[in-house]
């Protein structure tokens, strides 16, 4: 079976859809921002305030490079990850890539309450929020398959999920 590549951005409900996926179909649970923290030894807060963006997104190339290589992983990508082509195509391989989609207003209660996102620890989140996605949806586009999670719940968000997987395989 193809890896799962869970993408999207921020608070479209990827961790929580992807940890769900790999409990039900037995795979491996990878997160691409805990692989980057783990070899970086510093949260991604602290790459952004230390080492600034560039570092991070060089470290989240290798990181993808990585996770790209695995077998029988549902991996829960990092919200700027298909933003770079060489990511996609790496992720591509061996995955089915499936973005996940949100509202921008829902996106932002999901996140509000939350620190660790550099990106959204700025005045104006909701405004943030709107011009990242209009900058990125090109790149998301091109992912496999589409969810909106706005009005779903990560369950739910994972049956249609796996509802694709068994759809792609009886159509081999
Ligand atoms: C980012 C998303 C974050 C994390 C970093 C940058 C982005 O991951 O990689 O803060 O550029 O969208 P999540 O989407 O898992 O929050």
């Amino acid at each position: 079976m193809k890896n799962i590549v869970i993408a999207g951005f921020m608070g479209t409900g990827k961790t929580k859809v992807a940890k769900i996926l790999s409990a039900r179909l037995n795979m491996k649970y990878v997160s691409t921002d805990r692989l980057v923290e783990e070899k970086e030894g510093i949260s991604i807060r602290e790459i952004f305030s230390k080492k600034g963006e560039g570092h991070f997104r060089k470290a989240e190339n290798g990181a993808i490079k990585d996770a790209a290589l695995m077998e029988n992983v549902v991996i829960d990508a990092g919200g700027g990850v298909v933003v770079d082509p060489e990511n996609l195509k790496n992720l591509k391989k061996k995955g089915m890539v499936v973005c996940l989609w949100a509202d921008p207003g829902i996106i932002l209660e999901r996140t509000k309450k939350y620190t660790h996102r550099p990106l959204l620890n700025v005045r104006d989140p909701l405004g943030k929020i709107k011009e990242l996605l209009k900058s990125r949806r090109p790149f998301y586009e091109r992912a496999d398959c589409h969810i909106d999670t706005s009005a779903m719940s990560a369950e739910e968000a994972a049956d249609e999920i796996e509802g694709v997987i068994k759809n792609a395989r009886t159509n081999r």
